[in-house]
């Protein structure tokens, strides 16, 4: 897959097969975490990757997904396999925002180059996740989380035309409006 056919398809998934992804999947995908742009270069961020399924479970709970949607339910069995959680590590700097918006892009491209589907999310409750996954919350800060798997939903991009809110089609498939180019992009 090229990057822009990657970066067009990519869509936030909310619903996953129960469908394992290799080690070697998880490998290509982890070597875009250190690839991201990053002022004075000094790559503040790490990198867990999460697969054991009580972890997973612990994560799960502490997030919110579809927050446009009421009440949005996701199976068991439709859970994700796997999260990337974004650490920023405050030894080597305080400003993480641009590096993390960066490394979550690269981690989400590459994921949908192995046909993998992700959504980034932000913990409601992270500060219970810390001791869960062994933070320091003097020394690190959890940032985000991307959760992966293969997708089992479909989300299809629509114009805006009323709004930003996502909603879902009669299948149970996302429809997610974007601002068309000619109202975001201006050649001078
Ligand atoms: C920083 C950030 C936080 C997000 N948090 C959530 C979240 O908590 N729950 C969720 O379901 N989606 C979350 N999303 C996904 C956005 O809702 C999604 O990117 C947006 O609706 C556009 O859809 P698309 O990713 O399919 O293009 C988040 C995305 C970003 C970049």
């Amino acid at each position: 897959m090229n990057v822009m056919d990657a970066i067009r398809s990519r869509r936030s998934i909310r619903k996953f097969q129960d469908r394992k992804i290799s080690q070697e999947q998880l490998d290509r995908i982890m070597e875009a975490a250190r690839y991201y742009p990053c002022a004075a270069n000094l790559q503040p961020l790490q990198f867990l990757v999460v697969t054991d399924c009580s972890l997973c479970n612990e994560i799960f709970s502490s997030l919110k997904w579809a927050g446009y949607l009421k009440n949005y339910q996701m199976e068991r069995a439709h859970r994700p396999i796997a999260y990337l959680v974004l650490i920023g590590d405050m030894q080597i700097s305080n400003h993480f925002e641009f590096c993390a918006g960066a490394a979550v892009a690269e981690l989400m491209l590459a994921a949908q180059a192995e046909g993998i589907a992700s959504c980034c999310l932000q913990p409601a409750e992270k500060n219970r996740l810390y001791p869960v996954l062994g933070l320091n919350p003097d020394r690190q800060e959890l940032l985000y989380v991307i959760a992966l798997g293969y997708a089992a939903q479909e989300s299809n991009v629509i114009p805006m035309e009323t709004g930003c809110r996502y909603y879902l089609d009669e299948n149970g498939g996302f429809v997610v409006p974007k601002r068309s180019l000619e109202d975001t992009v201006f050649y001078l």
